[in-house]
């Protein structure tokens, strides 16, 4: 009788094991490698920018310039904390020491006791040659351990943390409590208050020194630590490079679900900072349901907001330093970002593209018509600011770039014949994709540079560029997203106004078009067929809307299989994928919302 327990002990630890890791983490998102420098799964740093899907250094330069002094450890005296920051992160060396110029003499530099062990023992904070104090056990974390870890020359953070008794100690029974955020590089760069009621417990660390196998209840960071299965996708950066957190398919308890498959811990949630990509972690339905502050104790974080104006308090009072992480939000709100994706209409009417309805004016402000030779419009585009125009690359031949009129700000076809010279456009360049294939429709994109007209402009006053997508998570299978254009209708007849309709995007297509379906296609489409775009709708937009309704031309218009079939949704260029190809020629300051 015995093997049996321990059989179906050992079935459950495996098919236990095996259910744990697959209910949260998504395997083939993990086998890519991503961490916090991954912008297409989060938000660069504001002294960094994203270039081809990884956050690098900004110069110090490219920092914005009001800011207030700081010095780093290793002396240097900083115009701003950003400029300390893009040095560091160039340069790994100087860290964050304080706020002021360096002639002010402050302290705050952690040592680990004993000091011949090196990578760990208990936290202490040096706040003058002569002075040290502990790091409480209360509120010690592994974000914390982390930063302490990182500033001793560890940078995979901490393997191990641990609350421990402060018995036989030299020191007074006071002791510092700190509060990080997760991936600042010195613990003067978090917020710590001093605690006096404290349990006697302090910090202890074990920072990480070797690679070794992880077990099978063990998740290997990208960093190559080993963390416990059962904490990843918390919300929790226990990597300490954030890797066991961006390939979540479901999020535990505590923390909230981006839908590019982040988790974000639920502090994080209305704090007016945007963690997920498309904002829904400070959408205002989610946030009227949820109140700002918890009730009761007040926080570490309003403490310190209220001993701001008198940094080092005095004795009586207690020590207390603010964070850096005000400063870290107000540098990245800093960044002019391009107007785009907001249309300023009201009303939507439905009435009865197709199967689809009338679009109303301001409701499609990016939207473009493009005519050829003949007297109709023979394709849409969409206007992404400046002189520049998308559309797809079967809609256009670069050689006869002086034979296209482009209409912006049109609802309705006929207005064409006496549109205004403010109206219609000419081409000045035609840039289709190098490796667009005519014949499978691969890379089927364009790039329009309009002529300016006789105002010396390119744009009519109404027309409202529309956002470009930077990572290929920000929209995905299943999400309601928009087509328009003047295709034909159900009857496939020639429509004049310009219509619309909702198209769901659909994530098993290869299944579908088998193999004429490629990478940087995107179906979208209604289970039913019903709503569709059509002939004449090609190469203008798909656009999705971000938690606060600014649109993102997610595709183009470029194939199906006829038009409104069942179980055949329209075939899009994704552009996202193409983000890097249109920042190219048309420079990144006009596309990038965020993450520049
Ligand atoms: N290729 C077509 C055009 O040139 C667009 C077709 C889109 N078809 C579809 N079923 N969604 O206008």
């Amino acid at each position: 009788m015995k093997p049996i327990p321990s059989l179906v002990f050992t079935l459950c630890l495996l098919l236990c094991t095996f259910g744990q890791k697959h209910r949260y983490l998504i395997e083939e998102c993990v086998s890519k490698g991503y961490t916090q420098n991954s912008c297409q799964k989060v938000f660069c740093q504001g002294w960094q920018r994203c270039v081809q899907g990884s956050c690098l250094c900004k110069l110090p330069y490219q920092c914005p310039k009001n800011g207030s002094l700081v010095c780093s450890n290793d002396g240097n005296t900083f115009r701003t904390y950003c400029q300390l920051k893009s040095f560091e992160c160039q340069r790994k060396l100087s860290r964050f020491a304080h706020r002021g110029s360096c002639s002010i003499q402050k302290m705050f530099q952690v040592v680990l006791e004993p000091e011949s062990a090196t990578s760990e023992g208990t936290v202490q904070v040096k706040l003058n040659p002569s002075q040290k104090t502990y790091i409480c056990g209360e509120g010690w974390g592994i974000h914390e351990a982390n930063v302490v870890c990182r500033e001793r020359g560890f940078p995979e953070g901490a393997d191990f943390i641990e609350s421990v008794d402060a018995e036989n100690l030299t020191l007074p029974l006071h002791c510092l409590q700190a509060e990080c955020r997760g991936t600042e590089t010195s613990l003067a760069e978090c917020a710590a208050s001093q605690l006096n009621q404290n349990n006697g417990k302090v910090a202890k660390v074990v920072c990480h020194t070797q690679h070794e196998e992880c077990s099978s209840q063990e998740f290997r960071c990208v960093n190559r630590k080993c963390i416990p299965l059962h904490k990843t996708c918390d919300g929790i950066n226990d990597c300490g490079d954030l890797s066991d957190e961006v390939c979540c398919r479901a999020c535990r308890t505590g923390s909230f679900h981006c839908k590019s498959d982040v988790c974000i811990a639920e502090k994080y949630l209305c704090n007016n900072e945007r963690d997920c990509l498309t904002g829904e972690d400070e959408h205002s339905k989610l946030c009227e349901k949820r109140p700002k502050t918890e009730p009761g104790e007040p926080s570490l974080r309003s403490r310190e907001e209220a001993s701001k104006s008198h940094t080092e308090a005095t004795e009586e009072e207690g020590y207390a330093k603010p964070s850096m992480d005000e400063e870290r939000k107000r540098i990245k709100t800093l960044f002019t970002q391009p107007y785009c994706g907001i249309a300023n209409h009201t009303v939507t009417r439905r009435k009865r593209i197709l199967g689809g309805n009338n679009a109303e004016k301001h409701e499609f402000p990016w939207q473009v018509a493009i005519k050829g030779e003949r007297e109709r419009i023979s394709c849409g585009g969409v206007y992404i600011g400046g002189c520049w125009l998308l559309t797809a690359a079967h809609c256009v031949r670069a050689s006869r770039v002086h034979i296209y009129k482009v209409y912006t700000g049109m609802l309705n076809s006929i207005e064409m014949n006496n549109a205004s010279r403010t109206l219609r456009f000419n081409l000045k360049r035609v840039i289709v994709h190098e490796k667009y294939n005519p014949k499978t429709y691969e890379n089927d994109i364009a790039l329009l540079e309009m002529a300016p007209n006789h105002m010396g402009k390119c744009y009519t006053d109404d027309a409202v560029p529309v956002c470009i997508p930077w990572s290929k998570y920000m929209f995905k299978g299943g999400e309601q997203c928009k087509v328009s254009g003047w295709g034909y209708d159900e009857e496939l007849t020639r429509q004049y106004a310009l219509k619309w309709g909702y198209i769901y995007l659909m994530e098993n297509c290869s299944a579908i078009y088998k193999n004429r379906y490629f990478e940087g296609m995107e179906c979208a489409g209604t289970h039913d067929g019903s709503v569709d775009s059509c002939k004449g709708d090609s190469g203008g937009p798909m656009v999705c809307l971000d938690s606060n309704n600014v649109a993102y031309v997610w595709g183009i218009v470029s194939w199906g299989e006829n038009c409104g079939v069942k179980g055949y949704p329209g075939v899009y260029t994704k552009v996202a994928n193409y983000f890097e190809w249109i920042a190219r020629y048309t420079g990144m300051s006009l596309i990038a919302r965020y993450n520049q």
